[in-house]
């Protein structure tokens, strides 16, 4: 089997990369090691820039995110008993970000790419990379594929197998945090207009949603938690303890039917590409959740990589090939930096030192009473257009 770009993983860098080179006329087979209801209802990430809704807009495959997907002006920081709200729109010039499911996102693009009857073949196994040739082999329905192509995207997530095929090349830079998330899914209706991200003595709390009627909300937990000990009765109370008001509030509780715990890591790998490999999204990095920028610094990643193909294939330009991993890693450092902050700001470690609670709640104060402090925190969120260089500001 032979192909221009042999794509490893149909994730979200997977997906919308194969997107994009499809609508630049450049050819290419995702492989992908689960199958195609699996990757769909894996539940992960909620929360879309406007960066990555017009991407995935300008690519054709966001009818259903514009139908269903719920566009927030802002967040609210609940601490010491009060909520106060980050205006986005009234601190970015009117940015915004969608709330839409990650899982949305990789049904819609699936759709896409079937419609187009385009190879992106599932369930594969003993996925291996050949970066000299290079060439990708892997075993589908039995039989053993070579899969030959110029280039190799690597966009395989964080357990995948592209990274640890040029490790040699690669150094490594990494957090792991004390705590983790307990995640649930639950058919009730959300109890705020905005998502409700709280530090309480008790830990971090987020209140998220996907619909009308289903709410997502998660709770600062030890890595090592034991989901069995987390009845539904006692994830409602825990959860409502952490949001309280001193005026009063209580969550619309309903019938939970997802949990999941799940680790906090910031990691990054330099540089993101190796001869003619390529790695995007979580085969390259990790963020902590708190920043809600997992899926779309996969997406931008990709961005970049199907531009940098696109100079090569049409003009044997490769500049911005060499320069894919510098150009990413700009913002993969922004990125990373901004989740650490929102991370380190909001929850509250075992045995948290009594001088550090003192200054995460004089930088929470901060937050919610300097404009420039709230406008840092909303251009970030809503993600920055040019990464590295700010937004425009000259000093
Ligand atoms: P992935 O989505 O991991 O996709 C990689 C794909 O490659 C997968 O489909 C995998 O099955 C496939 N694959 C792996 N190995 C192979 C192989 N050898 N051969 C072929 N295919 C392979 N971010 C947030 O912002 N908010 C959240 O709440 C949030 N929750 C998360 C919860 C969990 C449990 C996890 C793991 C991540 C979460 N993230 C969250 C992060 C966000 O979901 C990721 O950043 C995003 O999925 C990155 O997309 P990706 O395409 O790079 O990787
Ligand atoms: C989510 O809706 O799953 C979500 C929202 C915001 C985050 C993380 C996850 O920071």
């Amino acid at each position: 089997m032979e192909t221009q770009v042999g794509i490893v993983g149909a994730g979200p860098a997977g997906l919308v990369l194969a997107r994009l080179l499809e609508l630049r006329g450049i050819e290419s087979v995702v492989i992908e090691a689960r199958s195609r209801d699996y990757v769909e209802q894996r539940v992960r990430a909620g929360v879309l820039e406007q960066r990555s809704v017009d991407c995935l807009t300008e690519a054709g495959v966001a009818d259903r995110l514009h139908e269903e997907g719920m566009v927030h002006h802002g967040i609210e920081l609940r601490f010491g008993g009060q909520g106060h709200r980050i205006d986005f729109t009234k601190l970015t010039g009117g940015k915004a970000i969608t709330v839409y499911g990650q899982q949305e996102v990789v049904k819609d693009l699936i759709a896409a790419r079937l419609a187009s009857d385009l190879p992106l073949l599932f369930e594969v196994s003993d996925v291996a990379v050949d970066i000299d040739r290079p060439a990708v082999s892997f075993t589908h329905e039995g039989s053993a594929v070579e899969l030959e192509c110029d280039v190799i995207a690597g966009c395989d997530g964080f357990h995948g197998v592209c990274r640890d095929a040029i490790t040699e090349a690669l150094t490594v830079f990494e957090r792991v945090y004390p705590f983790a998330w307990l995640g649930i899914l639950a058919h009730s209706k959300p109890s705020s207009e905005e998502l409700i991200y709280a530090n309480h003595e008790r830990g971090f709390a987020l209140h998220s949603m996907r619909s009308p009627s289903v709410t997502r909300s998660y709770l600062q937990c030890s890595p090592d938690e034991d989901i069995e000990e987390w009845p539904d009765e006692r994830i409602w109370e825990e959860l409502n303890a952490r949001f309280e008001l001193d005026a009063g509030f209580s969550l619309n509780e309903g019938e939970i039917f997802e949990k999941g715990v799940t680790p906090m890591r910031s990691f990054v790998v330099e540089p993101m590409q190796h001869r003619k490999l390529f790695l995007a999204g979580d085969a390259a990095h990790i963020v902590p959740p708190t920043g809600a920028k997992g899926m779309n610094l996969a997406i931008a990643d990709v961005e970049l990589l199907a531009a940098a193909l696109e100079a090569f294939y049409s003009s044997g330009d490769e500049s911005r090939l060499a320069s894919y991993s510098e150009d990413c890693l700009r913002r993969v450092w922004r990125v990373q930096h901004f989740s650490y902050f929102m991370t380190s700001m909001l929850h509250r470690p075992d045995g948290q030192d009594p001088f550090e609670a003192q200054l995460q709640r004089a930088q929470l104060d901060y937050v919610c009473s300097s404009e420039a402090a709230a406008r840092s925190l909303a251009e970030n969120y809503v993600g920055l257009d040019r990464v590295g260089l700010g937004n425009d500001f000259k000093p």
